[in-house]
């Protein structure tokens, strides 16, 4: 486990980034949650609409559900087990999900790998990050809070959000290594899946912003209440801006996609082009978003920020085994085929029927 960690620090010491030195020694939460459900909910973007128009993975609070009004909707109080390894975290953690498309035209989900030094089932590795100089303080989110990353519309480079990312692996030993992601000119991340086979698996990265207006625990479009600080290569370094001042802990997702059933070049298209498409039916990756919406008892998150943390043990944290929490689960909300090969991706058949009842509500 110990050197999982210092290959972990490794990681982005091996970088040739200044700031990267200072991400390598940086205090983080870095933390397994195991996958809870894979269904067609969104609470933040289409809340009350049983199914979404397309599908999630979901990692949290078991209390997900289609919708979860700010406060109201406690997921503390309401939530009876988390598949994350702090106990004491009850939060939601989504994102699409990738599927595979063979030659005949069926589809199969993209199983998630866990991260180096971690335990547990698929899911994803959450962050939460302090700024790097050690000393500067962060106020942990309100109750009620939550925000979203990404347009599930946008099928271009142009007008997609900072900070979302894939790396193509070479190795399971996650080759390249190092560097802090999405830094534009690194040549490691793309902000389009990988046109090539990745031998290794693909990461996805998402980070969100780390300033808040202080005010709104939502807005209207999920974002406009939180921003990226005005500079800095990777957050966390530069400025809020005057509207958003209140600095927040970075919170980042990484998915690992397990590529590996997948990268037999007889099974890929004729012309050569990439195979995988994302939930949403994008094949280009611009389209890669998540949602976060907040679920830390008390103020737990609080402690372990001003106690500068590091990994997934936390001297102000309860823990809980990777066995207890994989045992947290949650049905579907419509019992529907995810898994398989499937003759469409679980959005297509019903689609319409679900944006139009949206639009009646
Ligand atoms: C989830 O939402 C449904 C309504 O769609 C509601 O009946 C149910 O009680 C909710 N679950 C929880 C745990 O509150
Ligand atoms: C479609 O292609 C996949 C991958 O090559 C294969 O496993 C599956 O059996 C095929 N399905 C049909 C209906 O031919």
């Amino acid at each position: 486990m110990q050197l999982k960690t210092q290959a972990f620090a490794l990681a982005f010491a091996a970088a040739p980034y200044t700031a990267v030195a200072q991400f390598a020694t940086a205090a983080m939460l870095r933390f397994q949650c195991s996958k809870l459900v894979i269904e067609r909910l969104d609470p933040l973007v289409t809340p009350g609409l049983v199914q979404s128009p397309h599908i999630h993975q979901i990692v949290g609070g078991d209390s997900f559900n289609d919708t979860m009004n700010p406060v109201e909707y406690d997921p503390v109080g309401k939530s009876t087990c988390t598949t994350c390894s702090f106990s004491e975290d009850f939060s939601n953690y989504w994102t699409a999900n990738l599927y595979f498309r063979a030659r005949n035209g069926t589809y199969k989900r993209v199983p998630q790998m866990v991260n180096l030094g971690l335990q547990g089932e698929e899911g994803m590795t959450i962050y939460y990050i302090p700024p790097y100089d050690g000393v500067t303080t962060v106020t942990a989110f309100a109750p009620g809070f939550r925000m979203l990353v990404g347009d599930a519309e946008l099928r271009q480079a142009e007008g997609q959000q900072r900070q979302l990312c894939h790396r193509c692996y070479t190795t399971v030993e996650q080759e390249p290594f190092g560097g802090p992601p999405c830094v534009d000119g690194s040549g490691m991340d793309t902000a389009a899946l990988p046109p090539q086979a990745c031998a290794g698996g693909i990461r996805a990265t998402i980070t969100f912003p780390t300033c808040w207006d202080g005010k709104n625990l939502d807005s209207p479009d999920h974002k406009s209440h939180v921003a990226y600080p005005e500079s800095g290569t990777f957050e966390t370094t530069g400025p809020c801006p005057a509207s958003h001042p209140v600095r927040l802990p970075q919170v980042m997702y990484e998915v690992m996609w397990d590529t590996r059933e997948f990268n037999d070049p007889s099974i890929w298209p004729e012309d050569g082009s990439q195979p995988f498409v994302y939930s949403m039916g994008d094949s280009l990756g611009y389209g890669w978003h998540g949602d976060y919406v907040f679920g830390w008892e008390g103020d737990a998150l609080q402690r372990a920020m001003d106690a500068r943390c590091f990994g997934d043990r936390c001297s102000q944290l309860k823990t809980q085994s990777p066995e207890q929490a994989t045992a947290c689960k949650k049905e579907q909300t419509v019992p529907e085929d995810v898994e398989g090969w499937l003759d469409e991706l679980p959005h297509e058949s019903r689609y319409d029927v679900a944006i139009d009842a949206y639009e009646v509500l």
